[in-house]
């Protein structure tokens, strides 16, 4: 199909809000940064809107969105909250946590945002160009990650207009995000917190806020498709555990090892996090046919780090 849009990006400020806003208000979908990626936001409540975020990402359209809100009290309009999942938003909100909460029945949203779940994924991002987005908007945005459906996601607006140009109006265009790693998902759940996507939120993190057990979500369903198979993925192989490249390997590195590019120098998981999908577009973009990455060592956010690599070399 041709590209229907020249994709105007604008730096943060007034000028870009009012412009994004009207395009949500026109039910197009646009690009907005978080704390974590760049989403693809548009109206929650209008599935023209919504469908229209699935056909730029080319997403398949029985994986749900996440809803992102400006409060609280938007978000107890939208879902049953117990109190598991109030201690869990008085914890983390606004930050990187996505809580999949029962849908309110008069919650206005389009159907087409939950795809047939009974449930909804809620966020409130702690971003200014988000929160602020959302505020003009008076609405909720749904917003998956800014990029086509199972490539990387994209952690600054060149991302973005690398993935989706052509075929979204608008960037709003606030530098590179700080997290670097999807929002965690959990399913808070009597006696227990169901994890659905690591991330930021590690579930040492969740334990201590909730004083309940973290489980890891069983694969093999639908409910959070970001678990499921190749996701994240470069369009070239990639190797894990590497601790050397091979002559046509572009190495991406952990720590001082020699190699084209190192996640973190100095060995540093919250910063390697944030370096994650950078690093891989720019290995992707490389002349080199494959990509390696050193290990990463499986604490903290590095859980979430080793889960979106696995999915990358699946
Ligand atoms: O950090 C983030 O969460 C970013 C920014 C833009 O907020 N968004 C994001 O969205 O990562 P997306 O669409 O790339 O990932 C959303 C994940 C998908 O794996 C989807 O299956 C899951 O959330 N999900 C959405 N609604 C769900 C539901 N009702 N039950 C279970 N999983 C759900
Ligand atoms: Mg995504």
């Amino acid at each position: 199909a041709p590209s229907p849009f020249r994709t105007i990006a604008l730096p943060y400020g007034e000028e870009a809000l009012e412009q994004a806003a009207r395009w949500i208000a026109q039910g197009q979908p646009v690009a907005v940064p978080t704390e974590t990626v760049y989403g693809l936001a548009a109206n929650a409540r209008d599935s023209d809107a919504v469908a229209a975020i699935y056909a730029a990402k080319r997403r398949p359209s029985f994986n749900p969105l996440i809803v992102h809100v400006d409060g609280l009290a938007m978000a107890e309009r939208l879902a049953r909250f117990d109190p598991v999942a109030r201690k869990l938003a008085s914890a983390f909100w606004p930050g990187p946590l996505t809580m999949v909460l029962p849908v309110r029945e008069d919650a206005g949203l389009s159907p087409l945002v939950m795809a047939g779940l009974p449930t909804v994924a809620l966020r409130l991002p702690a971003h200014r160009a988000m929160q602020a987005l959302i505020a003009r908007a008076g609405t909720p945005l749904a917003a998956p990650s800014a990029n086509r459906s199972g490539a990387i996601s994209p952690t600054s607006a060149a991302h973005v207009a690398a993935s989706l140009g052509g075929r979204i109006p608008f960037i709003l265009d606030d530098g590179p995000t700080t997290q670097g790693l999807e929002s965690t998902i959990v399913a808070p759940e009597a006696g227990r917190i169901r994890l659905l996507r690591p991330g930021p939120v590690t579930p040492r993190m969740l334990e201590k806020a909730s004083g309940l057990p973290v489980v890891a979500a069983q694969g093999g369903s639908i409910e959070a498709p970001g678990q499921l198979g190749s996701h994240y993925a470069p369009s070239k192989p990639v190797r894990l555990y590497a601790t050397e490249a091979q002559a046509d390997e572009y190495l991406v590195g952990f720590g001082p090892v020699p190699g084209a590019i190192s996640l973190s120098e100095s060995g540093d998981l919250v910063e390697a996090a944030a370096n994650l999908f950078a690093a891989l577009h720019i290995a992707d973009a490389s002349s080199l046919p494959r990509v390696a990455v050193a290990p990463v060592p499986e604490d903290g956010i590095g859980l979430a780090i080793n889960d979106r690599l696995r999915r990358a070399a699946a």
